[in-house]
């Protein structure tokens, strides 16, 4: 279908545009992010927003809904099956593999961007959504989860999440899983009558994915289900046993869940959740688990793993409804108000100075006179305002405009601070900037 010519066309729906508005708190989430993971360690990986179909399928699961209804699968010009990633993992074990970073070594790596799932969209679900995760590859022990769970808090801490919980269970090692398989088997079938389409596709092929059913109706059935704890072989149970006293000795509480099965199949052993319930249906804000298959299934060497996924969306929309200020790094700022002409080059020049030392400077372009200039200076949120007229400029000097009531000491120290900053390079100005707060005075300083 083609649009009219002259006729709007609009975004996809369940996809959405990040505005100027809100794309300050966003960098703000984002750089608090990509500090927690760098001070813990970890290194960045970006990976191809396209894969091959068949790596999705191979690794989250046939009978997932993920692979069973919500890929953006097309094929490209050369007839080969292609898929929006519905999540980071696979790509990033496929990266792993193809590039030899598996292979007798340990890495953390951390990622973000978007991710696609044809999910029906409503309050914090989307078809495009963004995504920051962590994957662990290399360790088989409970520590490298508490590790990872432990990040998790920091980095809610950091940005002021709260009212959250935090949910584990375990899924077993394999024969743990294999005896759990048949029980389940067992238990849904003595009430098959009560299950749905999808449940009794998956009664035979995965059994646990009923577990994790969407459907409200089957919440009784599948709280009378038997759990997965029962079936722990002894290995996983002390696995398990070793990642709580871990986070006792953390302080982090949690709760153990034992219906917990999580929307993907690569998972063994440990698994987890936050959760924030005040937000209504789409509560699970982050969760991740152990996969030690994974690697293996997609042609690499035996490799264990553990990771989580984070949704950024549900991530701001939470932490705007509890009212937490996600600090926009873009209030720190100065604004150039100039005539045209020299006093013109001048702004220019001024503004390369204090950008490439590190403080973000605006300036009005064009004809706009200064009463117009100035109304864009305090609409900006600028700090101060540098005022280059004529007569300034005659007389070699800059006349400085406190915009939004800076503090008496700020004051005495913005022109030094400033002739600082346009020559070597000191970062005081920004600093001094940020702590602004009383008074209105305007300055003269000669450059
Ligand atoms: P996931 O549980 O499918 O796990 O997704 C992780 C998080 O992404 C969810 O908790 C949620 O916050 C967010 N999310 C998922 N779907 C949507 C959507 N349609 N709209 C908005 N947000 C969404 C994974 O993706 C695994 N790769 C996590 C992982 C990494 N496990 C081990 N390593």
């Amino acid at each position: 279908m083609t649009a009219k010519k002259g006729q709007a066309v609009q975004a996809i729906r369940g996809m959405n545009d990040l505005l100027p508005a809100d794309s300050g708190r966003w960098r703000a989430l984002e750089s608090t992010m990509a500090e927690v993971f760098h001070r813990h360690g970890y290194q960045q990986i970006r990976t191809p927003i396209v894969e091959k179909t068949a790596l999705f399928a191979r690794s989250i699961g046939a009978d997932t809904d993920i692979v069973s209804k919500e890929m953006y699968t097309f094929e490209d010009r050369n007839g080969t099956s292609l898929t929006l990633r519905p999540e980071g993992t696979a790509s990033c074990v496929r990266a792993g593999i193809e590039h030899g970073l598996l292979y007798n070594q340990q890495s953390r790596l951390w990622y973000i961007g978007p991710m696609f799932r044809h999910e029906r969209p409503q309050k914090g679900r989307y078809r495009q959504f963004h995504q920051a995760g962590v994957e662990c590859f290399g360790w088989d022990t409970p520590d490298i989860e508490a590790e990872v769970i432990a990040l998790v808090v920091q980095l809610f801490d950091a940005l002021g999440l709260k009212d959250y919980r935090l949910e584990l269970n375990s899924l077993g090692d394999t024969a743990s899983r294999a005896a759990y398989r048949t029980s389940l088997q067992t238990y849904f079938r003595s009430v098959e009558d009560q299950l749905d389409e999808d449940s009794l596709r998956r009664l035979d092929s995965n059994p646990l994915r009923i577990l994790d059913s969407k459907n409200p109706d089957l919440r009784e059935v599948i709280n009378g289900a038997p759990t997965i704890l029962d079936a722990l072989s002894d290995d996983s149970k002390a696995h398990f046993e070793e990642l709580q006293f871990y986070l006792d000795e953390l302080n982090i509480d949690y709760v153990v869940s034992p219906t917990m099965v999580r929307g993907l199949d690569y998972y063994n052993d440990t698994v987890f959740e936050f959760i924030c319930d005040d937000f209504g249906a789409q509560a699970t804000v982050c969760g991740g688990g152990r996969y030690d298959g994974l690697v293996t299934s997609l042609g690499g060497p035996a490799t264990p793993a553990f990771g989580f996924g984070l949704g950024l969306e549900r991530l701001v929309q939470i932490l705007e409804e509890q009212g937490a200020e996600l600090k926009d790094e873009d209030s720190n700022s100065v604004f150039i108000v100039s005539d045209h002409g020299p006093c013109r080059a001048t702004a220019l020049r001024i503004r390369q100075s204090l950008a490439a030392n590190g403080i973000r400077c605006l300036m009005a372009m064009g004809q706009a006179g200064f009463k117009n200039q100035f109304k864009r200076a305090d609409k900006s949120g600028a700090l101060l305002a540098i005022v280059i007229g004529e007569e300034e400029f005659a007389n070699g000097q800059v006349q400085i405009k406190f915009l939004n009531k800076p503090d008496e000491n700020i004051v005495a120290a913005a022109p030094d601070l400033i002739k600082q900053a346009l020559s070597d390079g000191e970062q005081q100005f920004a600093i001094a900037l940020e702590s602004a707060v009383e008074q209105v005075t305007n300055l003269m300083i000669s450059l």
